[in-house]
């Protein structure tokens, strides 16, 4: 295994988040589910509503068949209703064309409303232990700042950098692919923050990363 990927395996075992009702799910509807929610609404928030959800629509194919109005009704306050439409879409999609089952392949997931690149990844990833990296915001500071990759993240050669090296990272074992997945998660909204990341604290810095982040070694943390 990278050592990248050994230290973060190690740091979820000591200090990944716990008793979150979507960690250790392999069900990929409520995966889905799960990610398409976190993507623009805090944990906190996200907890009830996903469990009120899966107690009115406990599969992909209730979902499928339920009026639109009822699940944007559902979705009242999580916000960016974008989110309730595609979703909707989704459900229809795989209950009539891939007959209730979610497809195992990023590439084919991608293609269906709602899920991009690193969601598609992120299902595969927990559900079916394929190997390859998501590359949300949060991973890509963590990356951008463990590597030194200065400039804009979003130009697309910078981007390609940043998924070529997230795929390096990935534990050769696929098997950890799901608990990797969830501490690239966990480090980068509880670690390497955006604001105030553990480094900066002068009484204790304990990230593991320290002693191999070039921008903690350059004084760059604040600036990627
Ligand atoms: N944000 C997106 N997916 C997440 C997950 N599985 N756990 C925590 N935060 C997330």
């Amino acid at each position: 295994m990278s050592s990248f990927a050994q230290k973060l395996v190690k740091w979820h075992q000591n200090y990944g988040r716990r008793g979150l009702p979507w960690q250790g799910v392999r069900d990929p509807y409520k995966v889905w589910l799960s990610e398409i929610m976190l993507q623009q609404t805090q944990v906190a928030t996200v907890i009830d509503r996903y469990q009120l959800f899966l107690s009115k629509f406990p599969t992909v194919n209730a979902l499928a068949q339920a009026p639109l109005d009822d699940v944007m009704a559902l979705w009242a306050g999580l916000g960016y209703y974008t989110r309730a439409r595609n979703l909707h879409a989704c459900a229809k999609i795989i209950a009539s064309e891939f007959n209730g089952k979610f497809p195992e392949e990023p590439e084919t997931l991608n293609k269906l409303p709602g899920i991009g690149k690193s969601t598609a990844r992120a299902i595969a990833a927990f559900c079916f232990n394929h190997s390859a990296s998501i590359l949300d915001a949060n991973v890509q500071r963590l990356i951008a700042r463990v590597y030194g990759i200065e400039g804009s993240l979003k130009t697309s050669s910078e981007n390609k950098k940043l998924w070529d090296l997230a795929d390096q990272l990935v534990p050769k074992e696929a098997a950890l692919m799901p608990i990797y997945t969830q501490a690239l998660m966990d480090f980068g909204a509880t670690v390497c923050k955006p604001t105030a990341p553990i480094c900066q604290n002068q009484v204790v810095n304990n990230c593991v990363y320290s002693a191999d982040c070039i921008a903690f070694k350059n004084g760059l943390v604040m600036q990627i």
